[in-house]
């Protein structure tokens, strides 16, 4: 029988005490799995007087994190205090310095210092893993750097927030507007700290940087993710798209295209029969398209106690078998520095508008969308009491550029009663 495999756990709030209940709860599966004991030896939060539901007295505390990382007795550093700075980051150089393995659950101190990191923990022989960085419990990273290799990978797309596909769907179920669905959301806890992280798309953001750097082996560039958020999106949009047999979703899609790398997380219509379509609640669903094996599509709990820390054991147990794969599938120094695309790749797009309801309004868009080389795929008037007439287009693919020339077109006709909403339909 191998040595045990001796961790530190820095942060005990959601999930390290999912991992510290893992270790104790399911110590002989984990040792029948891999052969060997996984054992904590230290711990480390901010407040050592916290009940947290179990007992932490067989293990050492410590005050200070970065002390921790670097104990004699740890192989494993597990990093689970979040931020993408602060003690996160020097706590795990610390530990890749000292030569320790790093299991890190920490989306933004990845997306902001990936690349540096990974690039420490080579030249030290160790591994640093982050699994539950990325669509909690989905074993997403482990797919794409091994079931996946073997692809070259066409597209990944993924709903990796899973607040914000609760508030969505919530605001489709009950017919509310976005504030009352986030005030809902906060009171059940399942906002970030930074509720804008969430809702701003950032959170989502820093995942997709992480899984574009594996799927075209290129640096995380989180900088050049296009960013929109959810907050504008409207109970109307929500509505109208559903009768046109489509959902918004925040959806993150990422591509190499022959302009450059293309990243963005924004609100997205796409089919309502579609599996990202029929996401409901706080799940999360990536899907991967490679060039060997089609389309995959992996769905599951995106947070939570449970999940994630079922994540982070991934990693732990690899390492306890001894498999180490690099961060981001390949070694980092052949990780390229990519170019971002400067526009998306054609699409076609959802628009709402109000119009005049008067001779010859619609006339006066067709032709601005004429003139600016977007063609019409489907179009309805729905019904309207006063003298504004609400009118959807769904235009054939275009680029974003002629879009936005068509819009400003639109806006010089004197017939638009308010700004118009335009949101990108991603086929899928
Ligand atoms: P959490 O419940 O807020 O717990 C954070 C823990 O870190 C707490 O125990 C806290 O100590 C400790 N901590 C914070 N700052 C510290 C510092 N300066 N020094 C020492 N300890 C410090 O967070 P969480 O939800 O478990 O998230 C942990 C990580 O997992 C984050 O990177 C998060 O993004 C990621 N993650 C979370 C989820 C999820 O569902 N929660 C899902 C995927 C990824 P005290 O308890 O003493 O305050
Ligand atoms: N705030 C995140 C979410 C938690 O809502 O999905 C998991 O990263």
């Amino acid at each position: 029988m191998s040595s045990p495999l001796r961790l530190a756990i820095a942060g005990l709030g959601t999930v390290g005490i999912g991992v510290v209940k893992i270790i104790r709860q399911k110590a002989a599966l984990l040792e029948a799995r891999s052969g060997r004991k996984v054992q904590i030896v230290a711990v480390s939060a901010r407040n050592r007087d916290k009940d947290r539901g179990v007992s932490l007295a067989d293990y050492a505390w410590e005050d200070d994190p970065v002390v921790m990382a670097t104990r004699d007795d740890v192989d494993v550093f597990v990093e689970l205090m979040g931020g993408s700075d602060g003690p996160a980051k020097a706590a795990t150089e610390a530990a890749l310095k000292a030569g320790k393995d790093v299991v890190t659950a920490n989306k933004a101190l990845l997306a902001h210092h990936g690349q540096e990191l990974a690039e420490l923990a080579e030249e030290k022989g160790c591994v640093l893993r982050f699994e539950a960085a990325v669509a909690g419990g989905i074993p997403i990273i482990k797919s794409l750097t091994e079931g996946l290799a073997g692809n070259g990978i066409d597209r990944v797309m993924g709903v990796m927030n899973g607040t914000c596909n609760y508030i969505l769907t919530r605001m489709e179920a009950t017919g509310q507007g976005y504030n009352a669905l986030f005030d809902e959301a906060d009171k059940l806890g399942y906002l970030e700290a930074d509720p804008n992280l969430d809702v701003g798309g950032i959170d989502a953001g820093h995942k997709l940087s992480l899984l574009s750097s594996i799927a075209f082996g290129t640096q995380v560039d989180f900088d050049s993710v296009e960013l929109e958020g959810i907050q504008r999106v409207s109970i109307e949009d929500i509505r109208q798209a559903a009768d046109m047999g489509y959902r918004i979703k925040l959806l993150g899609v990422a591509r190499m295209t022959g302009r450059g790398l293309e990243q963005s997380m924004a609100p997205c219509l796409v089919p309502a029969s579609s599996p990202l379509g029929q996401l409901e609640g706080g799940t999360n669903m990536v899907v991967v398209e490679g060039d060997q094996v089609g389309q995959v599509v992996l769905r599951g709990a995106g947070a939570g106690e449970g999940p994630t820390a079922s994540a982070v054991m991934g990693d732990v147990m690899d390492i306890a078998r001894g498999l180490r794969v690099t961060t981001f599938g390949q070694p980092a120094s052949t990780l390229v520095k990519s170019t971002p695309a400067q526009a998306a790749a054609p699409a076609p797009y959802y628009l709402r508008m109000e119009l005049m309801d008067k001779p010859g309004a619609l006339a006066k868009i067709a032709t601005a969308l004429g003139e600016a080389g977007l063609s019409i795929h489907r179009m309805r008037q729905y019904d309207h009491a006063d003298n504004s007439a609400p009118v959807l287009i769904v235009t054939h693919k275009t680029t974003r550029s002629a879009l936005d020339d068509a819009l400003a077109r639109m806006a010089t006709t004197g017939v638009i009663s308010s700004e118009p909403v335009a949101l990108r339909i991603e086929e899928v």
